[in-house]
């Protein structure tokens, strides 16, 4: 994809996402990880992304502290667009300041409902037939913020949460590249807009 809008993602773990976004030809500049040793780096390594580690245990409880590392590593790749993929550790304020409606998230369930890091055994434990994936604009509020795509899964009546989140994130794979090749489309037309 050749459109000059950079891409940062975000990720903490086995990086799935990740892997789909970098397999959809998105124009990853790098591939930022809150811990070290995850996979997502040897995902990103697999594809000749740079890496970088902000270790959340060098920083945290100062989650500005943190968060301002993140934004150091994303700015210092020119960073216009950024994607979290499974990152899991809350971002403070600067963040959305920093890139205002340009953060992007995906969430194992059909927000509002199930909000949070166990998204997919409360919705296990709620007994609902359907649950599913959101892919939204990130804010300050832990997955809130407008809704840019949803899709529905059903939940099967022999569901572990293995199994669900599996089911659910097969969803996500498909359909988190999809959204983020359409913002990057409108921010490589709102750059280039000539205003007379
Ligand atoms: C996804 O289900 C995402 O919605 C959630 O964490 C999972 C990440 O999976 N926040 P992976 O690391 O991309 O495989």
């Amino acid at each position: 994809m050749g459109t000059g809008v950079k891409l940062g993602v975000l990720a903490s773990g086995s990086g799935t996402n990740l892997q789909a976004i970098i397999d959809a030809g998105l124009p990853v500049a790098v591939v930022v990880t809150d811990r070290p040793g995850v996979a997502a780096l040897d995902r990103a390594a697999g594809a000749g992304i740079p890496p970088a580690v902000v270790d959340r245990s060098q920083h945290l409880p100062d989650r500005v502290a943190f968060t301002d590392a993140i934004i150091g590593a994303l700015r210092a790749h020119d960073v216009d667009l950024v994607a979290m993929a499974g990152f899991m550790t809350v971002l403070a304020e600067p963040m959305f300041a920093a890139f205002p409606d340009k953060v992007i998230n995906t969430h194992p369930s059909l927000l509002p409902s199930f909000r949070g890091a166990h998204a997919v055994a409360e919705a296990l434990a709620a007994g609902v037939r359907v649950t599913g994936c959101t892919i939204h604009i990130a804010t300050v509020e832990v997955d809130d913020g407008p809704i840019l795509a949803q899709e529905a899964v059903p939940v099967l009546p022999d569901d572990t949460v293995e199994t669900l989140h599996e089911r659910i994130k097969t969803v996500e794979r498909r359909l988190y590249p999809a959204v983020l090749h359409e913002l990057i489309e409108k921010e490589h037309s709102a750059a280039g807009a000539v205003v007379l």
